[in-house]
């Protein structure tokens, strides 16, 4: 059994800022209220007629991750790509990385856990890695969600927290056992599937269905959030699973180097760090610029964390995670 660690992070942002004030422009919003029940200020949306897309983003930023790894794209043995907005509705997008970084034959896969994607792939990973099954596996979160948004006033309790971008890890065998990821827990809750939800297209709606009704009143081809349902389980999960993890390695709070919540919402990440008692520099929150950008969230966090020498060999870090299904997970990592 080998244990797994990260060895290379990157993660790439479209350039184009959209802030508060823009969206006070097209919806009725406020930079007041926005800030108040999330923390965001900014988020960056991919601009209608670039280039960029969900795979092409996850490439940028994998891209960087490979390099600071110190491999090649084609020691890679295994991508992960977790994603709740792949660029088609089949294949996944794991593939069209594959193809894009030039590697001619290797398993890639598409893991659909929304805003616990990365968490549920990161600990796949370290499964595969542990067994021996494969070596180097590259791990993507990346999300292109401004293009499915309802931009109106209709949708702007969900649209105006939403951003767009992408982070990515290299994982690879750690020479001891003391290092790398030492824990993880998933957990997944169907019954509330539908309180964070994007029903339509899919095989139960069809696109030639809502095209036939044209109904403009028809928001299931639209995110729908239950947001203070949501916001209420968000906070016990997010609290229960570290608290589990933590058991599971024996570290206390005050131990902990660094937390990377997702970032759905800065309250929420608040209220976990109160919980926990930490200090202001043992959390990482970045939403304030990027939104909540779902699966990529904590590989962008957890990029910029260390390349600001917050995280260092040694270093105690969480990442924990809590989204639609609803799913949960966190992942304790000595580094
Ligand atoms: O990442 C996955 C997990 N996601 C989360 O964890 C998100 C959890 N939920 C939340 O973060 C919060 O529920 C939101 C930030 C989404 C919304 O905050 P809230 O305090 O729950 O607002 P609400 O939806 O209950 O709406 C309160 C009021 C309503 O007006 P009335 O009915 O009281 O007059 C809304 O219409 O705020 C209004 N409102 C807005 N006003 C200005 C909703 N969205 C907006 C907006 N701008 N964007």
């Amino acid at each position: 059994m080998y244990n797994s660690k990260i060895i290379g992070l990157g993660k790439y942002l479209p350039d184009n800022i959209v802030t508060n004030s823009d969206l006070e422009k097209i919806m009725e919003t406020s930079d007041a209220w926005i800030e108040e029940r999330t923390g965001i200020k900014e988020r960056r949306h991919i601009s209608k007629g670039s280039n960029d897309s969900t795979s092409s983003m996850g490439v940028e930023a994998s891209k960087i991750a490979i390099e600071r790894a110190g491999i090649s794209a084609r020691d890679i043995d295994l991508i992960l790509f977790a994603t709740l907005s792949p660029d088609y509705y089949f294949p996944g997008s794991g593939v069209l990385v594959q193809d894009a970084l030039n590697i001619p034959d290797c398993p890639a896969m598409d893991i659909r856990m929304q805003c616990s994607g990365f968490v549920y792939a990161v600990a796949t990973a370290d499964q595969f890695i542990k067994t021996g099954m494969y070596k180097n596996i590259l791990v993507i979160g990346s999300e292109f969600h401004s293009g499915g948004l309802d931009m109106t006033t209709r949708g702007r309790n969900i649209s105006v927290i939403f951003g767009d971008g992408a982070g990515a890890v290299v994982m690879t065998r750690a020479e001891n056992e003391s290092v790398g990821v030492l824990s993880s827990q998933l957990h997944s809750e169907g019954k509330y599937a539908k309180e964070l939800s994007l029903i339509g297209p899919s095989t139960g709606r069809w696109v030639p269905e809502i095209m036939k009704e044209n109904d403009p009143e028809d928001i299931s081809y639209y995110p729908y959030m239950n947001g203070q349902f949501v916001f209420k389980n968000a906070v016990v999960r997010f609290t229960q699973v570290i608290n589990a993890g933590l058991e599971k390695v024996g570290w206390k709070p005050n131990e902990i180097d660094m937390l990377i919540p997702h970032q759905a919402n800065l309250r929420i990440a608040q209220f976990v760090q109160k919980k926990f008692g930490l200090g202001d520099n043992q959390v990482y929150n970045n939403i304030q610029r990027y939104g909540n950008t779902t699966a990529a969230s904590i590989p962008i966090a957890l990029t910029e964390a260390w390349e600001q020498g917050k995280i260092n060999p040694g270093s105690k870090v969480v990442l924990a995670a809590f989204g639609s299904g609803f799913t949960w997970g966190s992942i304790m990592i000595q580094w």
